[in-house]
C-alpha cells in the first residue's frame, strides 16, 4: 500500500517560524472538587519543548496530562509555577498554540475547507488567502479531495486530520495534542501516527503530545516524559531517536520490532507499574 505522503503533491508553501522554547517551570495545579475537597492534579512539573521538538507526556488516566496541556494552551491557570513561550508568559489561549483534542470539535454545518479556514477568518485574513492556506493544509493531511465534504461524511481518522489542518492554519509555533488518536481503531491509529510524523517533518512545528500508550509515546517522541498517578509529577524522561529513524526510512515495523524499542517499552511499563503500586501503598 502506498503511504499517504507518496501521493502528495509538492510540499505546500508553509511559512516556517522558529521558536526558542516553550518552558514549563515547577507547574502545580490544584482544583476545588465539587464536594469541597482540594484535588492536587499536577505537582511541580518542569519541561522544555524546544524548537522542532516532539515531546510526549505519557501516564495513566487521571495523572494530570490534560491539566498540563490545558495550562500550556492557556485554558487553565497554574496554581504555582510558570509557563513561557519564547520568554513571554502564557496566560491565555493564543494563535501561537494550536490544539487538537481526542474528540473532534468540527462544526457540523460547515464543510471541510471552511472548518480548516475558520480560525483564519477570526484572525482577519482575507477570503482568497484563507482558501489558499486551507487547501495547502488539506493537501498536507491527505484530504485534498474532501474540501467540500461535511464532517458527517468522514471517518474518525479523517475528522482528526481535518482537526490537525485546522490547528495548523493560523501557523502556530507549537501543536498541542491531547490523545488525538485515542478513539481510533488500531490500524487507523498507526496510519495517523505515521502521517503526524511526516507533518512534523514537513512543517518543522514543535509538538506536545499526550497519550497513555507506551508504544505510541516511544514511536513519536524525541523526548518522552513519564508521569506518576495523581498528583501528576514527572518520574522519568527519555531522549529518543525512533521517530527520526522512522522519518528517514519510513519502516514503522522495523522501528517497533527492534530490540531497543522492546527494551524501552518494558522499562517504561515497569516505571508506570511501580508508580501505580507506590500510590496504592501510600
Ligand atoms: N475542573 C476540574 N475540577 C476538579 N478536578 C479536576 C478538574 N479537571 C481535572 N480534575 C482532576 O484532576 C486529575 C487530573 O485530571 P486530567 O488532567 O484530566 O488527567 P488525565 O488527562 O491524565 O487523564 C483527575 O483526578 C481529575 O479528576
Ligand atoms: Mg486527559
Amino acid at each position: 500500500m502506498a503511504a499517504p505522503w507518496d501521493e502528495w503533491p509538492a510540499a505546500p508553501a508553509i511559512r516556517l517560524k522558529e521558536i526558542e522554547m516553550l518552558k514549563v517551570e515547577h507547574a502545580s495545579v490544584y482544583f476545588a472538587a465539587s464536594d469541597g475537597r482540594r484535588v492536587h492534579a499536577l505537582d511541580r512539573v518542569s519541561l522544555d519543548i524546544p524548537d522542532k521538538g516532539f515531546v510526549v507526556a505519557l501516564g495513566a488516566s487521571g495523572c494530570g496530562k490534560s491539566t498540563l496541556l490545558n495550562a500550556i494552551g492557556g485554558f487553565l491557570p497554574l496554581s504555582d509555577g510558570t509557563i513561557t513561550l519564547d520568554g513571554r508568559p502564557v496566560t491565555r489561549p493564543g494563535a501561537d498554540r494550536g490544539v487538537v483534542f481526542q474528540k473532534d470539535t468540527l462544526l457540523p454545518w460547515k464543510n471541510v475547507l471552511d472548518n480548516v479556514a475558520l480560525g483564519l477568518k477570526f484572525a482577519g485574513i482575507g477570503r482568497a488567502e484563507r482558501r489558499e492556506r486551507a487547501e495547502a493544509l488539506l493537501h498536507l493531511v491527505g484530504l485534498a479531495d474532501f474540501a467540500s465534504a461535511f464532517p458527517y461524511e468522514l471517518s474518525g481518522g479523517m475528522r482528526q486530520r481535518v482537526g490537525i489542518a485546522r490547528a495548523l492554519a493560523p501557523d502556530p509555533d507549537i501543536l498541542l495534542m491531547d490523545e488525538p488518536f485515542g478513539a481510533l481503531d488500531s490500524l487507523t491509529r498507526e496510519q495517523m501516527q505515521e502521517l503526524l510524523v511526516s507533518i512534523w517533518h514537513r512543517t518543522g512545528k514543535s509538538i506536545f503530545f499526550i497519550t497513555h500508550s507506551i508504544e505510541e509515546a516511544l514511536f513519536l517522541g524525541t523526548q518522552v516524559i513519564v508521569m506518576s498517578p495523581r498528583p501528576g509529577r514527572i518520574v522519568a524522561r527519555f531522549d529518543l531517536d525512533f521517530v527520526k529513524t522512522f522519518a528517514k526510512d519510513r519502516n514503522a515495523g522495523a522501528v517497533k520490532s527492534s530490540l531497543e524499542f522492546a527494551a524501552l517499552r518494558e522499562e517504561i511499563r515497569g516505571i508506570l507499574h511501580t508508580s501505580e503500586d507506590l500510590r496504592s501503598a501510600a
